[in-house]
């Protein structure tokens, strides 16, 4: 106790009043300097009044892809991705000694933009002549891409509440629709006198309306569902099974095509607890996709993989397929609500945002891997258990 109250004594007697570490002898403050260089996870460098980098944090090589050694002599503008902004920065840090809060984006060695936030300031000698500048800078680009997500996510909520709102208000007209063409049908059947030429007509076009109307129904019932909570059901589930009843019900829409699907699923049968209507509805999505992205590309041998492997408590099923691939510049869009890039009456945009919706719920979630020409393969992860 007497211990531990007199080191307490000497150390606090110790502490210098500047917490800069002045107190320290010259050896002890340039190892300190060494230390923050070495250990802060921040791109801190300095120049030379030219702003020819003189020393850089460890952290910030790496961050912008080199050793640090290859940075020092290296002028700082040659790292901005816009070498006259930094240029103006330290003009602007000449004048006024410091600049807090700016937004600086920086190059990666390999060409990627890396957004960072920080401050530059002026660097004095003893006889406060700048000698240079010192840079501290964040990378930004993680929290950028979890604000984008949030805006994203956000827009997708709004756009579901609306579209729900709509498919409520579309859903009685259609029911009413769908009755008329029930009493259409009664109708044309009492109808003796009529010419079958005009008979036939009348037939067909009450059954196109039928299908129409089944159509915006359908679309009503999934965006619909989409906006409901209802809680999942839990049953034990053949994964396989599964997969396999979905594919046989998917048969029509490829049966007439140079389409295969194959199944590569270990020996043993995986059993899942989780909503068996729900995750039908994923892969009925996921395979759809996959037959339509094949039968665009318009060449034989359209190839569909359905792969599935178990990851500790998860299980992931994978579905390949060697069609048109996902161009670079919708890849983030695929998920959103009704983003589609097939004629109507084909595609609505629906079927992804419900299915990662319906995962996220089911405690999985999905991710996708394209090549543009090639193919692509949606990954859907799903825990063994759903809790
Ligand atoms: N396997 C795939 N290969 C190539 N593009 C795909 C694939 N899966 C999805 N896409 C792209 O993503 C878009 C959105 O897919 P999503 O399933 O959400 O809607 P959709 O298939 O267009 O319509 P819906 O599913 O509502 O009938 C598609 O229009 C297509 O451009
Ligand atoms: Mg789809």
């Amino acid at each position: 106790m007497e211990l531990t109250n007199s080191l307490k004594k000497k150390t606090n007697s110790e502490v210098p009043a500047d917490p800069r570490g002045v107190g320290f002898e010259p050896e002890l403050t340039s190892r300190l300097l060494d230390s923050i260089l070495e250990n802060s996870s921040e791109i801190i460098f300095a120049t030379n009044e030219k702003g020819i980098i003189q020393s850089i944090s460890k952290a910030g090589g790496e961050i912008l892809g080199y050793n640090p050694q290859e940075l020092v002599g290296k002028d700082a503008r040659e790292l901005a991705a816009e070498p006259d902004r930094l240029d103006q920065l330290f003009q602007r840090c000449l004048e006024q000694g410091k600049l807090r809060d700016l937004e600086l984006t920086l190059r990666h060695k390999d060409g990627i933009e890396i957004p960072c936030r920080g401050s530059i300031s002026i660097l004095l000698n003893e006889q406060a002549k700048t000698r240079g500048f010192v840079a501290v800078c964040s990378d930004i680009s993680r929290w950028q891409k979890f604000d984008e997500e949030l805006v994203r996510l956000d827009r997708l909520a709004e756009t579901g509440r609306l579209a729900a709102g709509i498919a409520h208000e579309i859903n009685n007209p259609l029911a009413v629709i769908l009755e008329i063409i029930g009493w259409s049908r009664d109708l044309l059947a009492d109808l003796k006198d009529l010419d079958p030429e005009h008979r036939e007509e009348l037939e067909t076009a009450i059954e196109h309306i039928h299908k129409q109307t089944e159509r915006c129904r359908s679309i009503t019932r999934r965006v619909l569902a989409f906006a409901r909570k209802a809680p999942p059901e839990k049953k034990e589930i053949d994964l396989k099974e599964l997969l396999e009843e979905t594919v046989t019900f998917l048969q029509p829409e490829f049966k007439y095509e140079d389409i295969q699907i194959n199944f590569d699923f270990p020996s043993d049968p995986i059993k899942i607890i989780s909503d068996p209507k729900k995750l039908e509805q994923v892969f009925v999505n996921l395979i759809t996709n996959a037959i339509h992205a094949v039968k665009d590309k318009g060449s034989s041998q359209g190839r569909i993989r359905i792969k599935a492997a178990l990851q500790d408590s998860f299980v992931e099923v994978s579905i390949e397929d060697n069609g048109i691939g996902i161009p670079y510049d919708i890849k983030k869009k695929i998920f959103d609500l009704f983003f589609t890039t097939k004629p109507a009456g084909i595609g609505t945009g629906l079927g992804l945002s419900i299915s990662q919706n319906i995962l996220k719920n089911l405690g999985g979630d999905i991710r996708f891997e394209s090549e543009p020409g090639k193919g692509t393969t949606f990954t859907v992860k799903l825990p063994l258990v759903l809790k």
